[in-house]
């Protein structure tokens, strides 16, 4: 277990907030610590946009103020999460040097005035931040308060792709390491194709805004090296952290709906404990079952140890079209979402409601009415509620099924020039995910890099782009005896970008027993009919079996009789193909026949075991409107309550039960 979000000795879910204390006059300071106390909140992010505080001149350094937060914290047992505060550089930096400004793939640079105006490649910058970065580090390296170093904040949330000449230059550095010769650049990308042959390093930029598609292998490279590029701006400040301190260091993930620029899974071993941020987000259809799946997806980072949610928040964001505030007892289910699902420190954004600024609008642990208000109220709740969970941490989920995540396929299968803009690698993967936990599969989420040895089923939604070793290993697990079910468009593409010929889906087709010669995609709001019975949406395609056995063809549609489910004996093993965007239930049903799973439970009852020592938690989180019982034995760790055989939940409920003393299912 990490702790390093609260001391050794006892385990406990670490309660915790972003505290941004600059906002406020001093005076504010007392009662924020005194009601901090109040909510058991033992840890602090702080300084995360502090640069302007710090250093208000170039090289004049004041950390009068940082250094009086850390002591209040420190004296009120509040344990710190110091952040670098390279996230936003302070307007003279920018002044200075115009040059370190992101440029947009248009060639246009973006101004100062919101928050992470630099380029990733931008020299000037890093030496600026690093200096910054040497005293902090310097300062605070050995106070006790600190717990852990917050890395900037939310690397590349905004700034992930910059185009400017700087970017440039380091993305030609990154090719050349990766390819060694011009040819094996040319090959890799399919220059011959529209007369795109480079001669030199030199003529290659970056993916600018073109008059026509662009080289889809330039792109993929370009967003590989985007990503690589932060993470090494991130082991660049570690470095300096380290130089001064044994202290764990991190920085927040945004494992969450709307942001794809960073391939987690090449960041994750750079950090000594994972650590995620997440918001519900109102703009998709079921934005509970995605909380589950950003939490599933960041413990796979975490290799299924415990890790910390660095913010979430208690009611409405206000980057969202249409902010949602939260009903009484969300906050503690969703919040139990996460720690159903691994986390052992719960931390929010932010903590004190701002009057001023771009999130003004939004909430926080202490709204702008105050301490007599629902929200803070049931923030007590919550943080009672965690306290009495205590036990649970250090506990670990364990899954013997698994979904497939790649954040390199998803850039390659979303690129310009596809066969249907409609097809969307993460509602592909979400619709699978969903229909898993839907039947109440807990499932691990997991790179197609990563070990399959220890699941029964694995579900592969949507891989366009797949390496041949990470095809093989999948055949290997199925080989030996398991169960994987494919959705289309996935086996398409090598590493480079490249077609697989000779047959649909090139990577797969042995394994699945099938063949397709060509996509049929379908317009928008046109629907096919299965003979099971099912109907699917967005896609089709000419297929045939080879060795595989069709269990449902189209009805209707472009492809009349052409099968669109398959099943094929491979090995010891088993492989499922579906090849179209099947309905909710008939995904649900080819899901739950392929896992072998034939008992569901009531829609909306969330339900997740964690496990310590012979010991397992059992959580049980109605999404639903409706009172749902639900087979248990144990004590609700929350309530108190004893369940014998059946335990009640209430519409909204949650409940965590300690099954030690009642029969383990
Ligand atoms: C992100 C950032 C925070 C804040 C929140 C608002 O997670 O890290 O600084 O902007 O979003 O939801």
């Amino acid at each position: 277990m990490c702790t390093c979000t609260h001391g050794e000795g006892d385990p406990l879910i670490t309660l915790g907030c972003d505290y941004n204390p600059e906002q406020w006059p001093a005076e504010v300071w007392a009662e924020d610590v005194a009601l901090m106390r109040e909510a058991g909140i033992t840890l602090a992010a702080i300084n995360v946009f502090g640069w302007s505080e710090t250093e208000p001149r170039p090289g004049e350094y004041d950390f009068k103020n940082l250094d009086a937060i850390v002591e209040l914290l420190h004296e009120n047992g509040i344990r710190v999460n110091l952040g670098t505060g390279t996230a936003s550089p302070p307007p003279w930096l920018a002044t200075r040097h115009p040059e370190l400004l992101p440029m947009a793939a248009d060639g246009t640079r973006r101004y100062p005035g919101g928050r992470q105006g630099w380029c990733p490649s931008s020299p000037v910058f890093r030496s600026y931040a690093l200096r910054l970065v040497e005293q902090v580090a310097q300062r605070y390296g050995a106070h006790p308060a600190i717990a852990l170093w917050h890395v900037s904040n939310e690397l590349g949330c905004h700034n992930a792709l910059c185009y400017c000449d700087e970017s440039a230059s380091a993305f030609r550095r990154w090719l050349r390491a990766r390819y060694q010769t011009i040819d094996n650049l040319n090959t890799s990308w399919g220059t011959s194709f529209w007369s795109q042959r480079y001669g030199d390093w030199d003529e290659i930029l970056p993916p600018r805004a073109a008059l026509s598609l662009r080289n889809p292998a330039q792109m993929l490279d370009f967003r590989r090296f985007s990503s690589d590029e932060l993470l090494g701006w991130y082991h660049a400040e570690a470095a300096v952290l380290r130089g001064h301190s044994t202290v764990p260091v991190t920085t927040n993930f945004m494992v969450t709906a709307h942001i794809r620029d960073l391939d987690y899974w090449r960041w994750a071993p750079a950090m000594d404990v994972i650590a995620n941020d997440h918001y519900l987000d109102h703009r998709l259809g079921d934005p509970a079952a995605e909380l589950s799946f950003a939490a599933d997806l960041t413990r796979g980072l975490a290799g299924g140890k415990p890790w910390i949610l660095m913010e979430q928040s208690t009611g409405a964001v206000s980057w969202q079209p249409h902010n949602l505030a939260k009903q009484p007892g969300e906050m503690l289910r969703n919040t139990l979402t996460h720690v159903a699902r691994g986390a052992d420190t719960i931390c929010f954004f932010q903590w004190r409601a701002s009057t001023q600024g771009s999130e003004k609008f939004h909430s926080a642990l202490l709204p702008h009415a105050g301490a007599d208000t629902e929200q803070w109220r049931e923030v007590l709740e919550l943080s009672g509620a965690l306290g009495r969970l205590a036990e649970v941490a250090g506990s670990t989920v364990e899954a013997d099924a698994a979904v497939l995540f790649s954040w390199e396929s998803w850039w390659a299968a979303e690129q310009e020039g596809r066969p249907s803009t409609a097809v969307d690698y993460l509602a592909q993967v979400h619709a699978a995910y969903g229909g898993l936990r839907e039947l109440g599969v807990t499932a691990d989420v997991v790179s197609p890099d990563g070990d399959l040895d220890r699941y029964r089923f694995v579900v592969v939604p949507c891989l366009y782009l797949v390496s041949d070793e990470q095809a093989a290993r999948i055949e290997t697990f199925v080989e030996r005896g398991g169960t994987v079910l494919v959705t289309f468009f996935s086996g398409i593409a090598d590493q480079d970008d490249r077609i697989r010929l000779g047959g649909y889906p090139g990577a797969f087709r042995e394994l699945l027993g099938v063949s397709g010669e060509e996509f049929f995609p379908l317009l928008p709001a046109t629907t096919v009919t299965l003979d099971d019975g099912g109907t699917a949406t967005l896609w089709t395609e000419r297929l045939r079996t080879t060795t595989a056995q069709a269990k449902a063809s189209y009805v209707d549609g472009p492809l009349p009789g052409v099968p669109a489910i398959t099943r094929n004996r491979f090995g010891a093993g088993t492989a499922w193909y579906v090849a179209t965007n099947l309905d909710k239930t008939a995904l649900q049903r080819v899901l739950g026949e392929a896992a072998g799973v034939t008992t569901g439970h009531p829609g909306g009852l969330e339900v997740v075991r964690r496990h310590k020592s012979g010991k397992s938690y059992l959580f049980l989180l109605n999404h639903g409107a409706h009172e749902i019982e639900y087979p248990a034995t144990g004590t609700d760790l929350i309530s108190g309550e004893r369940a014998d055989g059946c335990v009640r939940v209430l519409p909204g409920g949650v409940r965590v039960l300690d099954e030690e003393q009642g029969e383990r299912p």
